[in-house]
């Protein structure tokens, strides 16, 4: 790996950075709490693992039968400087004990203003910047429509296939996939449009250039370029599929944007801060949105998100049309000040940037030997499998599954997604050290070997 050497030591915040298991996971005492949560907790809050956590350090995580699990997933690419990351429990403990709440909008402090000048700095482009911060990716998402809309005084928004932007009623309607996201929940927010994306695995060879055309000709026949407030895209979709568009989608999206007088808004929270091994994914491609929505890996794993973007966009709402009780919490931007500085003093960009080509080339190989890997594909440390019968393209979700299930009884968390339930999807802390990480990689292939064996 040509990263520069991972942070990780023996041990962080307690936990051994080992895979070991005492008990079949999930253990007698997870089943025990599993039993509580079916009689205490709405069904509809979901489970992928059910093996409950007491602690967490680095990439492990230790659950309360005592088991060290690899965590390739950081809490769906929230903790991506590690749990307990050193910084971030000293700036939250220091930040609790001297306030944990006034509101910002009643009576401000300083951390607040520094995690908005953090991210005017940090998100592309070198034009003034505004920010927003607000508590989770879908409200952050909302935020961002509002904006545009007040920028614009127009009121579509278009989205696209296979696109997830959060559970709340507008980002419901923004987010693509009925089930489990949408099913019995509406009616939804109307003015919201979808465009098809360019998805290379399954889209028969168009290049990006011609995705855009096509997704083009959609918006401007079915909603009118004047009518179009906001143009809403992840650059790489996460619960979609870590779908990467095909060079060239992007910018064209952008241009006509731009072009238009349509907000170009990238979805950051899933690919921002390090993720896809640059500070933010749109810059891979050298795009620089009009608005960039950040979230999860924003905060060391404490609930924050934002909207930075153009100052005449961002400062378009009037006095007190933005807000909140919560955004911009006093702990949660001591923790994102602390992730930060992490992440620019530990060289975490590079870091993710080596650990993707280093995963991707084992999957590659093993790609090599098992027709149902149809597809490898991701940025930096947000890498995807998506796995299809052998011989054709169809989507296999069962195997996806077994895999995820298999590799969760060895002691690696790995996660699934994708509009057909057929991807794995890997995001690992950047923290993570080698030897752990090849460890849970050979549970990982094993596992994937032996799809269509049993
Ligand atoms: C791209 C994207 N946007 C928005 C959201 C919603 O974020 P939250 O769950 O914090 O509301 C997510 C969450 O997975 C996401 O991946």
């Amino acid at each position: 790996m040509t990263a520069t050497a991972p942070t990780v030591e023996l041990s962080v915040n307690g936990v051994a950075q080992h895979r070991r298991l005492v008990t079949p996971v999930p253990g007698p005492r997870s089943l025990e709490l599993l039993a509580r949560r079916e009689a205490s907790v709405a069904r509809g809050v979901g489970v992928m693992l059910p093996t409950f956590v007491e602690r967490a350090g680095g990439a492990v995580l230790v659950d309360v039968d005592g088991n060290h699990l690899v965590d390739l997933g950081s809490g769906i690419a929230v903790t991506g400087i590690g749990h307990g990351a050193p910084r971030v429990v000293a700036a939250v403990a220091e930040q609790a004990a001297a306030f944990t709440h006034t509101c910002f909008m009643v009576s401000p402090y300083e951390g607040y203003v520094a995690v908005a000048e953090a991210l005017d700095r940090l998100t592309p482009g070198d034009h003034e910047k505004r920010s927003i911060l607000l508590t989770s990716g879908a409200e952050a998402v909302e935020n961002a429509v509002k904006i545009a809309r007040s920028h614009t005084r127009r009121s579509a928004v278009v989205v696209f296939e296979h696109g997830y932007h959060g559970r709340t009623n507008l980002t419901m309607a923004l987010t693509a996939k009925n089930m489990p996201y949408k099913h019995g929940f509406g009616p939804f927010a109307p003015e919201v449009y979808r465009a098809p994306l360019s998805y290379p695995f399954r889209d028969g060879g168009l290049t990006g250039e011609q995705a855009a055309a096509r997704a083009i000709d959609v918006i401007e026949k079915q909603v009118g370029a004047e009518n179009v407030a906001a143009v809403v895209i992840e650059p790489i979709q996460g619960e979609g599929g870590f779908i990467v568009p095909a060079p060239g989608f992007l910018p064209a999206l952008a241009a006509w944007s731009q072009a238009s007088g349509a907000v170009f808004v990238a979805d950051e929270v899933q690919t921002g801060f390090a993720r896809t091994g640059a500070m933010f994914a749109s810059e891979h491609e050298g795009v620089v949105p009009d608005l960039v929505v950040t979230a999860k890996g924003i905060a060391g794993g404490l609930p924050l998100s934002a909207v930075t973007g153009r100052a005449e966009i961002m400062d378009a709402p009037h006095v007190g049309g933005l807000g909140g009780t919560y955004g911009g919490n006093p702990v949660a931007c001591a923790a994102a000040l602390a992730t930060i500085a992490t992440i620019e003093e530990d060289g975490l960009v590079a870091r993710a940037a080596a650990l993707g080509e280093w995963i991707t080339a084992r999957l590659l190989a093993a790609q090599g030997r098992q027709p149902a890997i149809g597809d490898v594909r991701g940025r930096g440390a947000m890498v995807a499998i998506e796995l299809v019968r052998p011989g054709a393209t169809d989507p296999d979700p069962l195997a996806a599954a077994a895999v995820a299930r298999a590799c969760h009884e060895q002691g690696v968390v790995v996660l699934t997604c994708g509009t057909y339930d057929n991807v794995l999807r890997l995001l690992p802390p950047f923290v993570i050290g080698e030897e752990l990480l090849a460890e849970a990689m050979d549970v990982l292939t094993g596992a994937l070997l032996s799809v269509g064996t049993a």
